[in-house]
């Protein structure tokens, strides 16, 4: 049992200690935050995005470094994530991306809109915050396949866009069907429909209309063709 003085001392001292470790903490975290947040990064772009991010109320719905609502995806990794190509698809039409189950607002922004969010959300994604949040299991079957032979002559679009949702030789989204063997399952005309329009093919589905023109599509056939 402490006495009562001891117990004051005790109070007095870790007090004093303890409010010492504070303060070093809070200058030792300012002292790092140009470095961490890369200060220096901050173009015009990235102000310009951060102000929509501001001014469309963005964290009604989303979080980002921990700070938001949590009724829509994490946002502090998303461009690493889904990649630039992706984002902008999205934003351009959100509906599009997720067929009769939208719930992300169309902003109708421009592209030089979309550009600057992208650059906030990219510098966001920069930020060393000591590797949180961490990457997401996505629990992607393998499918025993060679993901770097089937990816060789994909066209870019596929690792822009496509594998956020599927996965090639065990690499990539569970959202839709691995692609693996798909040249088994399905003849050129076929996959070529289905690209062109998935919810004429198949009301309901969660694949979007990504609005690929026809050079684009027919690289992409060609190339799933290559799956068997
Ligand atoms: C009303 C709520 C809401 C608001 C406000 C909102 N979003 Fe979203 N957002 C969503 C939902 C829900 C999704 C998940 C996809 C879906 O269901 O449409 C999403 C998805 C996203 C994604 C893709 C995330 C991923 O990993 O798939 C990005 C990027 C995004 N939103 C950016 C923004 C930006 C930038 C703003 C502000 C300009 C914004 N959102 C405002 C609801 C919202
Ligand atoms: C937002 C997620 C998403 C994206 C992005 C996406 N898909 Fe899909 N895809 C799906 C889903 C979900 C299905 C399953 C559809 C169903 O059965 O309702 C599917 C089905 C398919 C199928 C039929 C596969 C089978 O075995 O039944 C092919 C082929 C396909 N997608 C190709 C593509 C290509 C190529 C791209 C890129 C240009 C792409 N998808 C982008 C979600 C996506």
């Amino acid at each position: 049992m402490l006495s009562k003085s001891q117990a004051k001392w005790f109070l007095i001292l870790a007090t004093v200690g303890f409010s010492f470790v504070f303060l070093f903490l809070t200058f030792d975290t300012i002292r790092q935050v140009d470095a961490r947040t890369n200060a220096d990064a901050l173009t015009e772009e990235v102000e310009g995005g951060r102000e929509i991010w501001d001014q469309n109320n963005c964290m009604g719905c989303h979080t980002i470094l921990g700070e938001g609502a949590y009724y829509a995806p994490e946002l502090t990794k998303v461009v690493d994530r889904r990649g630039e190509v992706w984002i902008r698809t999205f934003l351009r039409d959100p509906e599009a991306m997720f067929p009769g189950r939208r719930k992300m607002i169309d902003y109708d922004f421009t592209e030089d809109e979309i550009t600057d969010v992208i650059a906030f959300l990219a510098w966001i994604g920069e930020i060393d915050t000591n590797d949180w949040p961490p990457e997401p299991n996505l629990a992607v079957p393998d499918s025993g396949g060679d993901a770097a032979a089937a990816l060789a002559n994909a066209p870019a679009m596929v690792g822009d866009v496509c594998q956020a949702c599927h996965s090639v030789g065990g690499v990539g989204g569970n959202v839709g069907p691995a692609l693996d063997g798909v040249a088994d399952r399905f003849s050129a005309d076929e996959l070529d429909t289905w690209l062109a329009d998935p919810t004429a093919v198949k009301p309901g589905t969660a694949m979007p209309n990504l609005q690929l023109d026809d050079v684009t599509r027919a690289e992409l056939v060609e190339w799933l063709l290559s799956l068997d």
